[in-house]
């Protein structure tokens, strides 16, 4: 019997990247993709059901409430797919034995650091979206012993909304736009978080079953700004691009200025090759001219 893994959140950017993979490991897996007509996050009870007809060895929590600046009105929504439904699900990962993997974010912490957040950095989320993830950590952690949370920043993919797409799309209809310079991070290619949690999972597999807090992005630093300039650049376009400082494009939820993640621990304790973010966004731009 081959393990079973289960993902949620099939049409989201990091669960159609894994479905895209997903027929590379079909001898090894048995791959059950959900989306909330399946497994809907916003109605916890539904998830000891789910996991009592399905037994996953693996549960791979892709799915999440998302909407960041949203979540600023509707928080409990927000607060139940991003919080309580990941206690359930690490409640029922506890009874069946079954590995969890649950995304989080770099918008747990507040953004004030000089340098890459650790692991450990307390978190002090500033806005609403980063608090129902942080409480789904510490959840997640606290029901069951066998959880690997990832967190992630700046999430692209050729699928589904995100910065890159939007800012083609920008720049294709505006002789100029203008992009937020103060506020630094990485971007993080779906397609490469996708094969880092795989390896996770082979890992696990072949007995490395080390658990806890882990950051995954592409490596280096950028800026909003810069990264919409590396876009421009690649697809060869025309439009201006301007800096602008973060008051200048006010937004319901607030970000954090400084979210960089260290990445070391993922890379040592899983024997994963980081990418760097220009070459992971030259790879996507490909794929979207193509
Ligand atoms: N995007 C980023 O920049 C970013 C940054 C840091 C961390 N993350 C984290 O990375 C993970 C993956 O993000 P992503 O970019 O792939 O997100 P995404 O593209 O927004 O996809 C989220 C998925 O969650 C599903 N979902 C929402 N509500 C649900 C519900 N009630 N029941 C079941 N499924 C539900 C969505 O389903 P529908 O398709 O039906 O809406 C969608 O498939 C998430 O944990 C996110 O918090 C993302």
């Amino acid at each position: 019997m081959k393990p079973i893994v289960v993902v949620t959140g099939k049409n989201g950017q990091l669960g159609w990247e894994l479905q895209q993979l997903a027929s590379s490991f079909q001898d090894q897996y048995e791959f059950v993709f959900t989306d909330r007509t399946m497994l809907d996050l916003g109605a916890p009870e539904s998830i000891a059901p789910f996991f009592n007809s399905v037994k996953p060895q693996f549960f791979i929590n892709c799915a999440a409430y998302t909407a960041v600046d949203k979540a600023e009105t509707e928080k409990e929504l927000a607060l139940t797919i991003n919080a309580t439904s990941v206690s359930e699900i690490a409640a029922s990962c506890a009874k069946y034995q079954t590995r969890l993997i649950t995304i989080s974010t770099d918008y747990v912490f507040d953004g004030q650091g000089k340098a890459p957040y650790a692991t450990d950095t307390p978190t002090n989320p500033v806005n609403y979206y980063g608090y129902t993830k942080a409480i789904g950590e510490q959840k997640a952690l606290e029901n069951n012993p066998n959880t690997v949370i990832i967190r992630t920043s700046w999430v692209y993919s050729t699928h589904g909304n995100n910065f890159v797409k939007t800012m083609l799309r920008l720049m294709k209809e505006r002789p100029e736009i203008k992009v937020v310079a103060d506020q630094q991070g990485c971007p993080t290619y779906a397609a490469d978080l996708a094969e880092a949690i795989m390896q996770i999972v082979n890992a696990s597999v072949k007995g490395n079953n080390r658990s806890g807090i882990f950051h995954y992005s592409n490596t280096g630093t950028t800026t909003w700004f810069n990264f919409a300039t590396a876009i421009k650049e690649m697809a060869g376009l025309t439009c201006s691009v301007l800096p602008i400082p973060t008051e200048a494009f006010p937004t319901p939820a607030k970000r954090p200025a400084y979210s960089v993640m260290d990445l070391q621990d993922i890379a040592t304790v899983f024997g994963l090759e980081l990418k760097e973010w220009k070459n992971s966004l030259r790879k996507c731009m490909q794929l979207l001219h193509d």
